[in-house]
């Protein structure tokens, strides 16, 4: 749009102060100027500000009851297992991998996927997440897609860290970048802010803008002409995730349900997980925010958790339902933030308190559209162990630790002693390559016949030579 055409839209939605530095603005900046007032929505501005009437946190109705989980085991495991295995060797199954968050808490300089996690190799959570996907398209002889969605603020960065490590050996033809929308953030009146007189303050949509960005981007497009029937969507921050898992993806499919989610047993009443629940008869998700200490205490006849199990933001999706939805318009959470902005003289101000509204979508808001919904129970310690924070709990340290636990319940359900301290915990670091096992079948195999011995930290890596 050019500077009238960009007037006439702000005035219109009564957001003309957009342009009050235009005059104080070199080429260049008008020029940019114009180019971020051109990707504003004002459809998307305007309920954006009808949100800030209730600050979008209406009042969750109290009759609600936790969905239907499913725990899989035996023979309907290894139907379930089959039946993924099947969908990968035709080539049905794409990866989403959602990595445009802006990982505040942990405080990196860098998109989170570039951060070595890996307990001995330092091996960044892009380089495992990659590793899964390329043992699991040579184990099943098909190409595995993968779509990783990034955001403006770190896209480049993201694909000159793929770029830099020749793609962590995926095909090139097989990763694509998408960039997901952003959206401005308004004061309590309702208007855009300008965090500097040329610039007007974007954040990333949430990641349920992973949807409108498949489809706005051509990932939809591209998944349609590969004849994908499934998809795998998980976070970039847990490098403990099974990627793909095959009763996941199985299960997902044969119960013809559109989207699938894995669930676990939450740490504590108190922990943060969503709960996926059944309201008025349709799935939704509650936020742990919307609960009441009652709900949060709450517990059944055996005296587990009423809210016994929280989301841990892996799903499947059927990409029939992953279009459709990508059509719809989801609801929008309002937060209230501190955001730099500009003063009457155009000088960029740090507020200390919060002053402003950003505005995000919620991959889970797609639940209550949702047929068929399937809940399956997984263990936490076996695919749960996300990096959100610089210390504690979530941090790169509890994660380490638990990466190297699981590798450790590998070797030993193939036979292999692992020495453990007084706690029960390895009293050794171990890390496994995804390309050298993806699971203790595949360790089983790979490990020489007369097995191992541990009395120092091991490495099993990507090539053989390095057991
Ligand atoms: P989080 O909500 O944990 O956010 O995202 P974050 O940005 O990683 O970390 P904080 O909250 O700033 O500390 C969960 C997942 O969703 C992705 C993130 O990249 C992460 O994989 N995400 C989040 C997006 O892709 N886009 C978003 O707008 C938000």
């Amino acid at each position: 749009m050019n500077f009238v055409e960009c007037q006439q839209a702000l005035d219109a939605a009564d957001q003309g102060h957009v342009l009050k530095f235009w005059e104080k603005l070199s080429a260049e900046e008008q020029k940019s100027l114009l180019e971020q007032i051109t990707t504003l929505n004002f459809d998307d501005i305007s309920r954006m500000a009808s949100y800030l009437d209730d600050k979008g946190q209406a009042a969750v109705q109290a009759d609600f009851a936790p969905a239907e989980s499913v725990e899989l085991t035996g023979d309907e495991r290894l139907k379930a297992w089959e039946r993924g295995e099947a969908l990968l060797r035709d080539g049905k199954v794409g990866i989403i991998l959602v990595a445009g968050g802006q990982g505040s808490r942990l405080g990196y300089d860098g998109p989170k996927g570039a951060y070595a996690i890996a307990p001995l190799t330092g091996a960044t959570l892009f380089e495992i997440h990659a590793h899964k996907i390329l043992a699991l398209s040579e184990r099943y002889g098909k190409p595995v897609p993968l779509y990783v969605m990034t955001s403006e603020g770190n896209d480049a960065a993201t694909r000159q860290c793929f770029a830099d490590n020749d793609n962590f050996d995926l095909p090139v033809e097989d990763v694509h970048f998408f960039v997901q929308g952003k959206w401005p953030a308004l004061d309590p009146d309702g208007k855009i802010i300008l965090e500097a007189p040329g610039r007007i303050f974007f954040s990333p949509d949430g990641h349920g803008g992973t949807l409108s960005a498949l489809l706005n981007t051509g990932m939809i497009a591209d998944m349609t002409s590969r004849s994908l029937s499934t998809l795998f969507y998980f976070q970039v921050d847990n490098p403990v995730v099974e990627i793909a898992d095959p009763a996941f993806v199985g299960l997902h499919d044969l119960r013809n349900a559109d989207i699938s989610l894995k669930i676990c047993e939450k740490r504590d009443p108190d922990e943060g997980l969503g709960v996926v629940v059944v309201r008025d008869g349709l799935h939704g998700m509650v936020e742990y925010t919307e609960l009441s200490d009652a709900e949060k205490q709450r517990t059944d006849a055996d005296g587990n958790l009423w809210l016994r199990y929280g989301s841990i933001a892996i799903h499947v999706f059927s990409l029939s339902f992953l279009e459709q939805e990508a059509r719809a318009d989801l609801p929008i959470h309002v937060a209230h933030k501190k955001v730099p902005m500009c003063d009457v003289d155009g000088k960029t101000v740090k507020p200390d308190e919060a002053n402003a509204y950003k505005f995000e979508k919620f991959i889970f808001d797609v639940l209550p559209h949702a047929n068929t919904v399937v809940n399956l129970v997984c263990a936490r310690e076996d695919e749960f162990s996300p990096v959100k924070n610089a210390e504690g709990a979530d941090s790169p340290a509890s994660c380490r630790a638990d990466m190297s636990a699981k590798f450790a319940r590998w070797l030993e359900q193939v036979g292999v002693a692992v020495p453990r301290d007084g706690d029960g915990q390895p009293s050794v670091t171990i890390e496994i390559d995804p390309m050298f096992a993806l699971g203790p079948e595949e360790l089983r195999q790979r490990l020489p016949e007369e097995g191992i011995v541990i009395d120092d930290d091991l490495l099993l890596g990507a090539s053989p030579c390095e057991v």
